[in-house]
């Protein structure tokens, strides 16, 4: 496994790469890999020649300081595991060769912004929308891997793709869960152990609602029984609970079988912020 800190590093690599026929998969992550980062790896074995895993935690994406600051650094570990994966590259690069300046564009993309995650996080997407551009820019693999744990970011970067025609090939890879059901997640490590049982109100949130929708309950009440189970568990607040619909990610007020759905929550537990998602109709 070769560790590569620069985009100068990389291209001879990419030449060869090139030269051979050989396509590359890039596996964007923020490193803290847990199982569900480990699927995207072993997905896209399956599917490249090439393996390509970032490690960046971006600052950009970051709307909270705070957020950023605590965000969880296992940087051994994670390169054991990849080591143990057989990825071939790397890529771990410092904010200087990402950021050697402060980018003046702003990528903004419309209506996705104003919902969910986009309503929630200012200038999220946006900073998402940098530093994947930069890491195809960099990488120019021919495939991509993203979870759909997180369902807006994977319409952004198929936004991405489409709007600037990139020639990648998206795959989105469902979500790992611990035996609980809890959706892994990088930041799960900084919950206490009260937060992590009480985290359970996200997935239980979301199979009783997907349940109550199929027997035929009304989208708004189940949204206040919902609301109302979150007041009552002491260290969860909830952020947003909707029923939308996953491409166009446009919120729903009425649930309909004919259309496609999914449900979207996020919540804080103390001060780590959690999300996650279920499809209803797919
Ligand atoms: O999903 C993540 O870990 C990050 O948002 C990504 C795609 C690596 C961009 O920093």
């Amino acid at each position: 496994m070769h560790l590569v800190h620069t985009g100068a590093d990389w291209h001879n690599y990419w030449l060869e790469s090139l030269k051979n026929g050989k396509s590359i998969a890039l596996v964007p992550t923020m490193g803290a890999l847990h199982e569900g980062h480990l699927d995207l790896v072993r997905k896209a074995k399956l599917e490249a020649d090439i393996v390509v895993v970032s490690i960046f935690v971006n600052p950009t994406q970051f709307n909270n300081q705070e957020d950023f600051n605590n965000y969880p650094s296992t940087i051994d570990e994670d390169l054991a595991k990849l080591r143990n994966e057989n990825v071939d590259f790397v890529f771990i690069p410092d904010t200087e060769t990402i950021y050697p300046e402060k980018p003046k564009l702003s990528i903004n993309f419309g209506e996705l912004e104003t919902v969910l995650e986009g309503a929630f996080r200012p200038g999220h997407f946006n900073g998402v929308g940098i530093v994947v551009s930069k890491l195809f820019n960099i990488i120019k693999p021919t495939k991509a891997f993203f979870g759909q744990k997180d369902l807006q970011q994977t319409g952004i970067i198929k936004r991405l793709v489409k709007d600037l025609s990139l020639n990648i090939e998206l795959t989105i890879v469902p979500t790992r869960r611990e035996d609980d059901g809890l959706a892994m997640s990088s930041r799960n490590l900084r919950l206490s152990p009260a937060e992590r049982d009480q985290a359970l109100i996200l997935i239980s949130s979301l199979t009783k609602a997907k349940q109550e929708l199929l027997a035929g309950k009304q989208w708004f009440e189940v949204q206040n029984q919902i609301t109302r189970d979150f007041r009552e568990t002491p260290l969860a607040t909830l952020e947003y609970f909707e029923l939308i619909h996953p491409d166009s990610f446009m919120v729903y007020t009425d649930f309909d079988f004919n259309q496609k759905s999914s449900i979207c929550v996020a919540a804080y537990l103390g001060k780590i912020r959690l999300i996650d998602n279920l499809p209803i109709i797919p």
